[in-house]
């Protein structure tokens, strides 16, 4: 998905960190990079389609490092096309007022077309088919020369839709506004210059200290930071805040793609997730941002957890925890469904958004939806300020530590394992035995040790990777808690691979889907030696009577192994445990197969890893 960068400083060039920040960016998927420089009297706009290493060439050719020095403010921007085709064109930075202004945008402007109608009589000329343009013009018929930052307002107060910008003027030299609404913006405030970004790993190799925008926030960015205001013109105070993440825990660390090393993150990361959670006298967890009274917490009558792709199929473990641990009715809803079917929600309904960037569209605006209605709600995150997080007002942090690989890993075990804490949590303000929650206890304290342990598997699990990677299609059978990690396989498998896959509840195989199977459409059960597994035992029978190799997921030592051609051994755990277990192995196995087929894992085609458009 798009993003921004800017920087502004009194003596050093913003070419370098703006190309940086961009770099930092690319994780997120883009079509094309685009920088405007701005210095005293000029202002200087260079784009490329394909990555950001071919703008960066493109620019030390046409802006050697002598001439580089005077341009001390600039934007930069990735696009990731939503108007108009992937093109040079089209790219931003977008310009207006005959060069002197220039806008990068992320978001969409949904009135664009009557926008741009309405410039078009002006006499405004048109060079892209992006919706960002008409911004920019519009930006500039309100500009008198005499306050940016009133004209920018009062151009943004035209727009329907999404943004986050920053916009620079040759009008006013030094000057850079920047404003969001639905789109994340953050402000980094260093030592003699100001970085912008839509993302803060962008921002953490020049600085730690940031400042959030809100919604509705617009903020005039100097060397020394920067002043926020509503569109109103009221000064609004934003506080200061010290990032955790430091620049090395956005970097590879050695392991050939940021996937395979956030796969093997997890038992640190799972740990830091598991932190100071745990009540191992009272059998409970201790979740500081569900701090209901348990009399408030026993009027909850239904939960309904909200999410999209790898956080919905978490979201879908969670219906089986709140039902078996805390008997609470769940529901597991993709958020756009849930936000446009008018859903059924109100007070003593549980509104449960998970989310690793925090920024998903839709799954934000099912949290408006949901506060709207009166329910309680509360966001399951990663990144810590995200949108949700703070719109939600109440929820509980993952502590998973940047995820870069726009296949998302340690989210998902890390979402599994906050869901499991508030379950037992909720469990034991219901009917869950001390006895039972402190089993629970020793239960997810175990799981960093026995992602550990899957993790040491990993040559076995590329061996047997590289007897299935030339396959077209793959089914992933799971029954029960394992049917949305059976999809969460599938899911890992066709995004970074681009195999066709396809999960399946165990019994449903023979519904339909089985007409399918045949010698080359390999089968992965998920056999975990846990309640069911005797009957997806004889599933997998009926796919191996069709001729279908089964690599089984299977329980260490256990004697499902010689129902499957292969098998992927897993450590023991509980039901409720077995899907954080079973995710890491299943992650590896897709990620070898990618990796044998050639593929771009950490940036598979079509994908953007924050997903800020609806
Ligand atoms: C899959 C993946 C996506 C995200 C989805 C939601 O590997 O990364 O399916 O899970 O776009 O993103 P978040 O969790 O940031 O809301």
């Amino acid at each position: 998905m798009c993003g921004i960068v800017g920087f502004s400083s009194h003596s050093q060039s913003a070419c370098r960190p703006l190309v940086n920040g961009l770099l930092r960016l690319e994780y997120r998927g883009y079509d094309s990079a685009g920088v405007a420089l701005e210095s005293a009297d000029d202002l200087r706009v260079f784009k490329k389609t394909g990555k950001v290493a071919e703008l960066d060439r493109f620019l030390a050719e046409a802006l050697p490092e002598p001439e580089r020095g005077k341009y001390t403010l600039g934007i930069a921007h990735t696009r990731w096309a939503t108007h108009g085709l992937p093109t040079e064109t089209n790219a931003h930075p977008h310009l207006a007022d005959g060069g002197r202004l220039a806008l990068v945008h992320n978001g969409i402007i949904e009135n664009y077309a009557a926008l741009r109608a309405k410039l078009e009589k002006r006499g405004c000329v048109f060079v892209s088919q992006t919706d960002t343009e008409a911004l920019a013009h519009l930006i500039a018929t309100f500009d008198t020369g005499d306050d940016f930052m009133a004209a920018v307002s009062q151009a943004l107060k035209q727009v329907e839709g999404t943004y986050g910008i920053a916009v620079l003027s040759l009008r006013h030299p030094g000057e850079m506004i920047v404003a969001r609404r639905g789109s994340p913006l953050v402000i980094g405030v260093g030592e003699g210059s100001t970085v912008v970004a839509s993302d803060v790993s962008a921002i953490v190799s020049y600085t730690r200290q940031v400042i959030y925008l809100n919604d509705g926030d617009i903020a005039r960015v100097t060397p020394e930071g920067a002043d926020v205001f509503t569109l109103d013109n009221v000064p609004v105070a934003r506080d200061v805040q010290q990032v955790e993440w430091d620049a090395a825990s956005a970097e590879k660390g050695g392991y050939a793609h940021f996937m395979l090393k956030e796969i093997f993150e997890q038992p640190e990361a799972l740990r830091n997730t598991i932190r100071g959670r745990l009540d191992r006298t009272d059998g409970t967890a201790v979740l500081a941002g569900l701090n209901l009274p348990p009399r408030e917490l026993a009027t909850i009558r239904r939960a309904v957890v909200i999410g999209c792709g790898t956080s919905l199929h978490a979201g879908m473990v969670g219906k089986y925890l709140f039902e078996s641990l805390a008997d609470l009715p769940t529901s597991a809803e993709q958020a756009a469904e849930f936000r446009y079917c008018n859903p059924i929600i109100g007070p003593h309904d549980w509104a449960i958004a998970l989310s690793q960037s925090g920024e998903t569209a839709d799954t934000l605006a099912a949290v408006r939806e949901s506060v709207g209605k009166g329910a309680l709600v509360s966001a399951v995150c990663n990144v810590v300020g995200s949108t949700i997080a703070r719109e939600a007002g109440r929820g509980v942090y993952l502590h998973a530590g940047p995820e870069i690989s726009v296949a998302s890993t340690k989210a998902f075990t890390a979402q599994v394992t906050v869901l499991l804490m508030m379950a037992l949590k909720l469990g034991r303000t219901r009917r869950l035995s001390r006895e039972a929650g402190l089993r629970l206890c020793d239960e997810i304290a175990a799981l960093p040790d026995l992602v550990a342990e899957v993790l040491k598997e990993n040559d076995r699990i590329a061996a047997v990777a590289a007897k299935y990677a030339a396959a077209n299609d793959m089914f992933f059978l799971g029954r029960g808690i394992l049917y949305p990690t059976a999809l969460e396989g599938a899911l890992k498998m066709k995004e970074i691979s681009y195999v066709h896959a396809e999960g399946y509840q165990a019994a449903e195989l023979k519904h339909g889907p089985i007409a399918l199977l045949g010698r080359a459409t390999p089968v992965v059960a998920l056999l975990n030696d846990v309640p069911g597994k005797e009957k997806t035992v004889g599933n997998v029978q009926e796919c191996r009577a069709r001729e279908a190799p089964v690599v089984g997921i299977v329980t260490q030592g256990d004697a499902a192994a010689r129902h499957c051609d292969d098998a992927l051994f897993v450590p023991r755990t509980s039901a409720a445990c077995a899907p954080v277990v079973t995710a890491v192995a299943l992650q590896l196995f897709a990620y070898h197969v990618a990796r044998l087929r050639g593929c771009e894992i950490d940036q598979p085609r079509n994908l953007a890893k924050s997903v800020t458009v609806e």
